[in-house]
């Protein structure tokens, strides 16, 4: 498994566990028990996938996205020749919900890699999965209240799905075998972002005025049309709600 120390590859590795299968993760550090690979040089892939009979490749360039050609396109594609060269039958990739409408170079860079599958002899499964509350919580809210003022788009609308809800559809993509097929996974509610925003603040007691604002731009435009979100079913059951109150706690009444 690829991705294995990320946010998500920390939810499905006990995921996997638990269903009885032998996980091998990789990480670009050495670690105990788990193999010592780069997508970007092919360092370690070989061995990585030798003996296995699936691969789960959560890996991606998500905190250098202009890394993305290299990691995820060129790197998925070097992953996808070594596992067709070890004989794998299941290749499970990690992908998001909108990236064929919503002009982001991450999104192509992601297209791209799926494409990259489904032009190649290995089976496949692709799960296309909307964004992770910890995306939210660790990295796009604190980098934008540096400004601040916190600025939500009323007419962008997010369905934030939790990693161990998506570990649950990767276990039972993995149960069914390849299905050639791209699925989409959301949350268990659709909120405005300003919703999210406001929610953060009154869990993290932090105080930042909010700025309701429509933002300019074709990616922006292409968001408010929903595109980040998914009317498939299941959903995920586990709630933004739910997480903020595990990560911070009870909101107190003087916060609410
Ligand atoms: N975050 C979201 O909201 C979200 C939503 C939908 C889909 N996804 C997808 O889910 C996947 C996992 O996201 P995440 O949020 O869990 O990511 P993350 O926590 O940022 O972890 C990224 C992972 O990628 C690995 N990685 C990065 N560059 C690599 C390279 N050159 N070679 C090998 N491994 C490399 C890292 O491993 P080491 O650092 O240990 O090497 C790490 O395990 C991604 O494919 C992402 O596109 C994410």
């Amino acid at each position: 498994m690829t991705g294995a120390s990320g946010v998500l590859g920390q939810a499905v590795v006990p995921r996997l566990e638990q269903a009885g299968h032998e996980v091998r993760g990789t990480s670009r550090r050495p670690r105990p028990g788990w193999v010592k690979a780069d997508l970007a040089t092919g360092e370690g892939l070989a061995e990585a996938v030798t003996g296995m009979d699936a691969v789960v490749h959560l890996a991606s360039a998500t905190t250098r996205y202009n890394k993305a050609g290299e990691v995820d396109v060129a790197g998925t594609r070097r992953l996808a020749a070594a596992a067709e060269r070890a004989g794998v039958g299941h290749f499970v990739y990690i992908s998001i919900v909108g990236i064929d409408r919503i002009p982001i170079s991450y999104y192509r860079a992601k297209l791209a890699a799926e494409k990259v599958l489904q032009a190649g002899p290995v089976p496949w499964s692709i799960l296309r999965a909307t964004q992770f509350p910890q995306l939210v919580d660790e990295r796009f809210l604190p980098l934008a209240s540096r400004l601040g003022v916190l600025v939500a788009d009323p007419g962008i609308a997010v369905q934030l799905v939790d990693p161990r809800d998506v570990a649950d559809r990767i276990a039972a993509l993995l149960a069914a075998g390849p299905s050639r097929r791209v699925e989409n996974l959301g949350g268990p509610a659709v909120q405005t972002s300003e919703e999210i925003v406001r929610s953060w603040l009154r869990a993290t007691g932090k105080r930042r005025p909010v700025l309701s604002l429509r933002l300019p731009g074709k990616t922006a435009r292409a968001m408010r049309g929903g595109l980040l979100t998914t009317p498939d079913q299941p959903t995920g059951t586990r709630t933004w709600q739910g997480y903020l109150a595990e990560r911070y706690g009870p909101v107190r009444d003087s916060q609410a």
